[in-house]
């Protein structure tokens, strides 16, 4: 009974408890120390891309936890439609900033195909990026369809469709502060 009693319910279907904010923030506390050690000593500021929508609550709880001098810079892409990957990458809003000669560091929500970090990571190398890293909060191992290098990972999933902290079905479900999954 109680499992039912905190599923949600966004657009047409059910979502069930899945992975709490206290597992997100343990590992994103061990990704940002892996970061933080890997430019520790750093000279110049590095760029941080932030993924639009979805990567907001992940980069904002990076950027309090990582301790060298950066700078925010973000873009807009989309791939998804209902609860697939359309393997099209759309960019509704370009760079925000520029990022030539830049080293930069990508915040995404989660690697799916890998289609759309194959498309930022050229987009970013054709800006005139010097050093460009990818740092995820989730991926999906079996799902990935690229042999992108995905410099660091939080955490790896099942090919599931997810809900929650930043991550949305068609708009919705971004609020959620823990990670919910969808009922089968
Ligand atoms: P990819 O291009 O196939 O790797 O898809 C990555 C993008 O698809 C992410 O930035 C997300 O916006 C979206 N996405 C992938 N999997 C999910 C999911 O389970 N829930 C919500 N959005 C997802
Ligand atoms: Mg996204």
């Amino acid at each position: 009974m109680r499992a039912e009693m905190d599923t949600i319910k966004i657009h047409d279907k059910t979502f069930r408890p899945y992975i709490s904010y206290g597992e997100l923030s343990a590992a994103i506390d061990r990704t940002a120390e892996k970061i933080n050690a890997d430019y520790k000593g750093t000279k110049e500021p590095v760029i941080f891309i932030c993924v639009l929508n979805g990567a907001m609550m992940f980069m904002s709880e990076m950027m309090k936890r990582l301790n060298f001098e950066c700078e925010l810079v973000s873009i807009k892409m989309t791939s998804y439609s209902g609860t697939e990957t359309t393997g099209d990458v759309k960019v509704p809003m370009g760079l925000t900033g520029s990022v030539k000669g830049r080293r930069v560091i990508v915040f995404e929500d989660i690697v799916d195909s890998g289609y759309t970090m194959v498309a930022l990571k050229k987009l970013l190398e054709e800006q005139g990026a010097s050093d460009v890293r990818i740092c995820t909060m989730l991926l999906k191992p079996a799902a990935l369809r690229t042999d992108i290098k995905l410099d660091y990972v939080a955490m790896e999933i099942p090919n599931a469709f997810i809900v929650g902290f930043g991550l949305d079905y068609d708009e919705l479900g971004r609020n959620y502060k823990d990670i919910y999954v969808i009922e089968q």
